[in-house]
C-alpha cells in the first residue's frame, strides 16, 4: 500500500553514440571489398568462357575445312590400318597447298590403340603412341582442342620449335555409312588466335571494371544519403531525449511538490481536527454539561416534569455524541508511538468503542516512519474498521498488517453483506472511502478493494 522508497522511471539522457558515420564507412568498406572480389571472379570466369568458346569455334571451323579435303583420301581406312601410296601422295599434295602450309604445321591420322597410320613427320608412320588420350575422345565423336598441349612423345619434334600451337583432334567419317574410321590430328599456329584472345580478354576486363566502378559509385551515393538521414534522425532523437529528460525532471519536481503539499495538508488537517475536538469538548460539551447540571435543579410543575425528562435525555444523548465525536477526531499522539503501536492502538480503540473483537495479524514494521505516513495509515485503518462495523455489523472483522522491506500492506476484511460496483464507491467524491483513497495516494500508496454481494469486503 505504501512503498517505502521511490522507484521512479529513468530515461537515459546521455547523447546517443555517434555510430552513423562508422556504420556507413564499415558498410562501404565491406561492400567495396565484396565487389572487387566479385569483379575478379566475374572477369576471370567471363574471360575463361570467352577463350573456351573462341577456341572451340575456331577449332570446329578448321576441322570442318581440313576434313573436307582430307577425309575423301582416308576412306581406305574403313577396311584396314594402312593407306596406299597414292593416298599418301594425295595427302602430301594437300598439305603443300599454300593456305595450309601457312597455318598447319603437321597432320596425323590415328587408328585405334594409338597407331599413327599417316603423319607429315614420316618417322612417326606405323608407330603406336597409346598414352595420348585425345584421339580416344575423338573416337567418341567429339572434336577435342588443346592449347599448347605438346607434351606427348610423338610431339617432341614440334615442341622443340617453340611456336604456340593449337592441337585439334577430329573424327573422320566413312562417306557411305557415317561410321568413324579414323581420327585426324592437326596442329595449327595459334599466334593470331592468341593475340585475338588477349585482346578479347582485355575488353572483358575493361567492361567488368567499368560496370563494377559504376555499381560502386551508385552504392556510394545511396549509402552516403542513408548516412545523412541517419545523422539527421539521430540529431532529432537526441533532441527528443533531451526534451523528455527535461520534462521528466519537471515531473519529478512537481511530484515532490505535490507530495510535500499533501503531507502538509495531512498534518494541517490533523491539527485542525484535533483543535475542533478540543473546541467541541471544551466548548459545546461543557455547555451541555452545565445545562444538564442546571436542569437537575429545576423542579418544575408536575405538568412540565415529562418535558423536563425528555430535555434531560436529549441533552445527555447530545453530550454522549459530542464526546464520541471528539474521541473519533482525536488520534493518539502518533508522533511518540511507533507505527506498529499506533496501528494496534487504533485496533484496540475500535474494539473498545464498538464492543466487537478483531482478528489481527501483524509482522515487524519499520521503526522509523514519517509522521504524515503514520497519520494516513491510522486514518485508513480507522475508516476501514468503521465501515466494517457500520455496514457489515462487525461480522468476521480481520486486520492483516505486513511489511516486506519495501512496502507496507494493510488489509481489512469482513464477512458482511459486501457490495457491488466497488470502483464507483472508491471514485465517489465525499468522505469515507473516497477520502481514504486520497489520503493513501497522497503518500504514494494505492488502495484496492474487493467485494461482491454476499461475499464480504476486503480493502
Ligand atoms: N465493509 C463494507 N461492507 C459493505 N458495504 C460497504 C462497506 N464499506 C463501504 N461500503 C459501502 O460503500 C459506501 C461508501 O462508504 P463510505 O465509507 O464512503 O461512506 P459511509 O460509510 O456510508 O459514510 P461515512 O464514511 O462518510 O460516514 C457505503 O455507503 C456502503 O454502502
Ligand atoms: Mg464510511
Amino acid at each position: 500500500m505504501y512503498p517505502s522508497c521511490d522507484a521512479g522511471t529513468e530515461i537515459v539522457s546521455e547523447t546517443l553514440p555517434k555510430r552513423g558515420k562508422n556504420l556507413v564507412g564499415q558498410f562501404l568498406l565491406i561492400a567495396f571489398a565484396v565487389m572487387i572480389i566479385g569483379m575478379f571472379a566475374m572477369g576471370t570466369w567471363v574471360s575463361w568462357q570467352v577463350r573456351e568458346s573462341v577456341t572451340e569455334v575456331k577449332a570446329a571451323s578448321i576441322a570442318l575445312s581440313i576434313n573436307n579435303f582430307v577425309a575423301p583420301h582416308l576412306q581406305e581406312l574403313a577396311y584396314g590400318n594402312t593407306l596406299s601410296p597414292e593416298r599418301i601422295h594425295d595427302l602430301r599434295r594437300i598439305l603443300e597447298r599454300p593456305d595450309f602450309r601457312a597455318s598447319i604445321t603437321s597432320l596425323r591420322v590415328w587408328k585405334p590403340g594409338g597407331l599413327i597410320v599417316y603423319s607429315s613427320e614420316r618417322e612417326l608412320i606405323g608407330k603406336r603412341f597409346p598414352r595420348n588420350p585425345n584421339p580416344e575422345k575423338a573416337w567418341a565423336g567429339s572434336i577435342t582442342v588443346v592449347f599448347d598441349g605438346l607434351s606427348y612423345e610423338e610431339d617432341k619434334g614440334e615442341s622443340a620449335m617453340g611456336v604456340p600451337l593449337l592441337e585439334v583432334f577430329a573424327p573422320v567419317y566413312e562417306a557411305e555409312t557415317g561410321a568413324i574410321i579414323a581420327v585426324v590430328e592437326f596442329h595449327e599456329r595459334s599466334d593470331a588466335l592468341d593475340a585475338e584472345l588477349v585482346e578479347s580478354q582485355w575488353q572483358t576486363w575493361i567492361a567488368t571494371a567499368l560496370i563494377t566502378l559504376n555499381m560502386m559509385g551508385c552504392l556510394f551515393v545511396i549509402v552516403a544519403n542513408g548516412g545523412k538521414t541517419i545523422d539527421l534522425q539521430r540529431a532529432a532523437l537526441t533532441e527528443r531525449v533531451a526534451q523528455l529528460s527535461a520534462l521528466l525532471d519537471e515531473n519529478r519536481a512537481l511530484k515532490r511538490r505535490i507530495e510535500r503539499a499533501a503531507q502538509n495538508a495531512t498534518e494541517d488537517n490533523e491539527r485542525f481536527m484535533r483543535r475542533m475536538a478540543y473546541d467541541l469538548h471544551d466548548g459545546i460539551a461543557q455547555l451541555i454539561g452545565l445545562a444538564l447540571l442546571r436542569l437537575d435543579k429545576v423542579r418544575g410543575s408536575p405538568d412540565d416534569r415529562g418535558n423536563l425528562k425528555a430535555i434531560q435525555k436529549a441533552l445527555s444523548d447530545a453530550l454522549k455524541d459530542v464526546r464520541n465525536i471528539c474521541k473519533g477526531l482525536l488520534l493518539p499522539e502518533v508522533e511518540k508511538l511507533s507505527l506498529k503501536e499506533a496501528l494496534m492502538f487504533m485496533v484496540r480503540q475500535h474494539e473498545r468503542r464498538t464492543g466487537t473483537s478483531i482478528k489481527c495479524t501483524v509482522t515487524n514494521l519499520p521503526d522509523q516512519t514519517p509522521h504524515f505516513v503514520k497519520i494516513a495509515l491510522c486514518r485508513f485503518l480507522q475508516e476501514s474498521l468503521n465501515n466494517a462495523f457500520k455496514h457489515a455489523r462487525g461480522q468476521g472483522q480481520q486486520t492483516d498488517i505486513a511489511w516486506d522491506g519495501t512496502t507496507i500492506t494493510i488489509e481489512v476484511t469482513d464477512k458482511g453483506p459486501g457490495m457491488c460496483s466497488v470502483d464507483s464507491k472508491l471514485q465517489e467524491s465525499g468522505l469515507g472511502l473516497a477520502g481514504l483513497r486520497d489520503r493513501i495516494e497522497s503518500i504514494g500508496g494505492i488502495v484496492s478493494m474487493k467485494s461482491a454481494p454476499g461475499a464480504g469486503t476486503s480493502i
